[in-house]
């Protein structure tokens, strides 16, 4: 196996499929709801699924009970993902009970595992199709085989890892717009399963990621996210530093932000063009998964704590405003409590802007799984909650600096828990609370800020 260009010609023949499909159709107004987990990548695959939905003749919904179609993309980093695929995959059996005609399929990171597979072959029979992710762009011809026979079927990916351009999509905002610049990763960090479900790296070629960027700016896209397991290893005829020079270089009014670096291939290069280009978002996430140099060559990161700050010393030398967010999983196999508060200070060092954090989660096939020394359930619970603790501690503290400022916030609508308040997003994505009219709603204005809690400043106009 190893990771093919899917041609043109293969593409249309795709899209041959789609009007077959369309014609079974025909008038019967047909309703597809796709139901997606994890992260961006999946978003931005779901919505190619959804462009090849429309293709095909269907409209959509968010209401699984008035679906004709339910796909549901899954997720498979960690088991928490898997299990909500499931279980809500679960809930669907009753709606086909009702409607037979209902088609029931899964796609995605979790169902291209073998053992996945396995569980949804056996366990759920309501489940017509299910298709690994290096599957997607043959999607309208696994509608098809669908559609016109009584079996069920079982796609396993057929190579190892691919690049489809030309895939038709249907975003899910005219604003904002997800572009995958390269697919798959070579690093096998040892815990994660993402080398084993989503291929080996490839890049998509400079011209045609550039071609996807300017069709999203001239169709009025303000923030463009670009993707990739590992952007700062992209090869698509330049590097990455290059590639986002050309992107600022188009014309146009809009932001972009890219998503995720690794730790060990962030350049200065890379820096010195995000402090370059105004274009390019002061935001960087850069995952650290421990500070603990033990612990990081034991997940096979193949950088250390030192040189990770080294990196975040440069990024502020060069751009003193930058917002810094960050990865960490506590509980990886054979972590002692020294190496974890050495994560700690690393938290404390860099005073990130937020942290994602995640308990280590066993995933068959990967290497962390075999190892000796897995932690309990509740060590890793107990210094999970130490792990929100510092960060809530330096969020608070970080908040309560703006307090007496006024900054500039962008107004997203009504506050959820408040509907006396408006709320909205100030500076390095803060969530700020202020009364206000409807009307603002999309606009950006000036908030005073008069109080600050640990996950949100509260200010007035
Ligand atoms: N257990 C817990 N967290 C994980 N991640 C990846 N694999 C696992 C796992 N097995 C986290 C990493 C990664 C983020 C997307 O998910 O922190 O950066
Ligand atoms: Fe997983 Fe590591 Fe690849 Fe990220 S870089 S997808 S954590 S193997």
């Amino acid at each position: 196996m190893s990771t093919r260009i899917i041609t043109a010609e293969q593409i249309a023949e795709q899209k041959v499929f789609s009007q077959r499909i369309r014609a079974i159709i025909g008038d019967e107004n047909k309703i597809a709801c796709i139901q997606t987990y994890g992260c961006q990548q999946n978003e931005a695959d779901s919505e190619r699924l959804a462009g090849m939905c429309e293709e095909m003749g269907y409209s959509f919904t968010d209401d699984p009970s008035k679906a004709d179609l339910i796909l549901v993309n899954t997720c498979a980093v960690r088991e928490h993902a898997e299990l909500k695929a499931l279980s809500i995959t679960g809930q669907f059996k009753h709606l086909k009970e009702r409607k037979p005609s209902l088609i029931i399929a899964m796609c995605g990171c979790m169902v291209t595992q073998e053992h996945r597979l396995n569980d949804v072959k056996q366990k759920y029979p309501y489940v017509d199709f299910l298709f690994g992710t290096g599957m997607l762009w043959k999607f309208p011809e696994i509608m098809y085989e669908a559609l016109t026979t009584k079996r069920r079927h079982f796609y396993e990916n057929e190579d190892d890892g691919n690049i489809a351009e030309g895939l038709p999509v249907r975003r899910e905002s005219n604003f904002k717009g997800w572009v995958s610049i390269m697919y798959g990763c070579n690093n096998f960090c040892t815990y994660c399963v993402v080398p084993y479900v989503r291929g080996r790296e490839r890049s998509r070629q400079r011209e045609d990621v550039l071609k996807e960027v300017r069709e999203l700016v001239e169709n009025g896209c303000r923030e463009i996210t670009l993707l990739g397991q590992n952007v700062n290893s992209y090869s698509g005829g330049c590097d990455f530093a290059d590639l986002l020079a050309d992107i600022c270089e188009i014309d146009g009014d809009f932001i972009v932000r890219f998503m995720t670096s690794h730790p060990k291939d962030v350049s200065h290069k890379l820096i010195d063009t995000m402090a370059k280009y105004p274009k390019i978002a002061r935001q960087f996430h850069l995952p650290l998964q421990s500070g603990s140099n033990r612990v990081l060559s034991a997940m096979n990161r193949r950088y250390t704590a030192e040189s990770y700050i080294e990196n975040v010393r440069y990024m502020r030398e060069k751009m003193p405003d930058i917002a810094l967010s960050t990865d960490i999983i506590v509980g990886f196999p054979t972590e002692t409590d020294e190496e974890f508060e050495e994560t700690l200070n690393v938290l404390r060092e860099v005073r990130y802007d937020s942290i994602f954090s995640f308990i280590y989660s066993i995933r068959k096939g990967t290497k962390a799984a075999e190892m000796d020394g897995q932690i309990s359930d509740e060590v890793k619970k107990e210094r999970f909650a130490r792990l929100l603790d510092t960060q809530n501690q330096i969020s608070y503290e970080k908040n309560q600096s703006y307090v007496g400022k006024v900054i500039d916030v962008l107004v997203e609508g009504r506050s959820k828990t408040d509907d006396s308040k408006l709320t909205g997003r100030g500076e390095r994505g803060r969530l700020v609370h202020f009364v206000g009219d409807d009307s603002l709603i999309g606009c950006h204005v000036n908030v005073k800020i008069v109080k600050a809690e640990t996950y949100a400043l509260y200010g007035e106009l």
